[in-house]
């Protein structure tokens, strides 16, 4: 789920620009990719509805990442219009489709039955369509980045900056997707262990979606601020993830478009659950925490009352707050590395800072 609080009309335009931007990317897609498949990105790309009718609004992500490429790419790029580079197009295409496969995914390995206040697509669709139809289309992902730059792969003729340019952007998009798969891959396996600590949980945060906000920074700046601003991204995408988890935990399943506590009935190993376990909070007591240890280390799922105790520990342990503050931590560090691509005093980097606020929500 994302953190949604404060959003300027400026951010709202960001965003709508970036979406109608990918949409017209996308739209060809689905055309050329296995109608199976194109039926399950449809859907949760929101274009379709349970029964395959066109729906219009329904579901659909805010284009977070397609944003974070086009205001790269204004912030850093070779003067105005460098977001009209096909390039940043394709790139900003790729980011949202693999972040839509990996949702999809995602819902499956959580088992969550809700997303965006619609049922997650396994549940339309049946969980190995959904599974083939991320296998099908995650190679037709990373061949945005060469295909609509080049329009058809390995066309004689086309110059070489461009075939180096389309190279490094699915080389920057192959790397993000192995961090996503091996930061989901552990997230998944925390679930089992009773243990965990607030540094494992970053590395799963750094992979998960660290990678997927980087490669979007990346992909859209010229290639001297890309590596400032590879880590801008990395470094927000943590701290949008640590609010995730606390909006997990505490958020309103209204906002949210699916119920909270599935997440602690799941035993993820979400950052404030580190916390407390850890014995990190701020009101930490050393008796609360033995007990929510030894709960976490019952192999059986907890009863209901035991559930509800689960949630009194975390509720009273500080974790909370802990939390926010490391997520406000990341926030700023990601903000000291635009400011060393792109000071506060040019204008150019503010859409990206303007983001950077609404998507760790300031709320906290
Ligand atoms: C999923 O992570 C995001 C991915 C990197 C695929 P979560 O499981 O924590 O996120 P939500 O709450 O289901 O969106
Ligand atoms: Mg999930
Ligand atoms: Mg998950």
């Amino acid at each position: 789920m994302s953190a949604v609080s404060l959003s300027s009309p400026g951010v709202q335009a960001l965003l709508v620009e970036a979406r109608s931007r990918t949409d017209a990317v996308v739209a060809p897609l689905l055309e050329r990719v296995d109608p199976e498949a194109a039926g399950v990105l449809a859907y949760q790309w929101g274009w379709r509805g349970t029964r395959g009718e066109l729906v219009a609004g329904g579901g659909r992500g805010k284009a977070v990442r397609a944003a974070l490429v086009f205001a790269a790419a204004r912030a850093t790029g070779d003067g105005p219009g460098s977001e009209d580079d096909p390039l940043v197009r394709a790139g900003a295409a790729a980011v949202e489709v693999l972040h839509t496969l990996s949702l999809l995914h995602d819902d499956v390995m959580d088992g969550d039955a809700l997303r965006r206040g619609r049922p997650a697509a396994w549940k339309v669709f049946g969980a190995d369509v959904v599974e083939s139809a991320v296998r099908a289309l995650t190679p037709d992902a990373l061949e945005l980045a060469f295909r609509d730059v080049l329009g058809v792969s390995g066309r004689p003729g086309i110059a070489p900056p461009r075939l180096a340019g389309a190279a490094r952007a699915t080389g920057l998009l192959g790397d993000a997707l192995v961090r996503l798969a091996q930061g989901q891959a552990l997230d998944l396996a925390l679930e089992e262990e009773a243990r965990c600590d607030t540094a494992t949980i970053l590395r799963v945060h750094a992979d998960k979606t660290g990678s997927l906000f980087a490669c979007a920074c990346a992909l859209g700046a010229a290639p001297e601020a890309a590596g400032d601003l590879a880590v801008f991204g990395e470094n927000l995408g943590i701290a949008f993830q640590i609010v995730d988890d606390v909006l997990g935990l505490w958020g309103d399943p209204a906002v949210m478009g699916k119920p909270a506590g599935a997440d602690l009935t799941a035993r993820k190993k979400s950052y404030p659950v580190a916390v407390a376990l850890s014995g990190e909070g701020t009101r930490h007591d050393v008796a609360g925490t033995g007990r929510l240890r030894e709960l976490y280390a019952r192999p059986e799922p907890w009863t209901l009352e035991q559930a509800g105790e689960v949630r009194r520990l975390l509720d009273g342990s500080g974790a909370r707050g802990v939390a926010e503050a490391a997520a406000r931590a990341h926030e700023r560090r990601a903000l000291d590395a635009l400011a060393r691509a792109c000071p506060p005093s040019r204008k150019a980097g503010d859409d990206l800072r303007a983001l950077a606020a609404f998507v760790t929500g300031r709320a906290y």
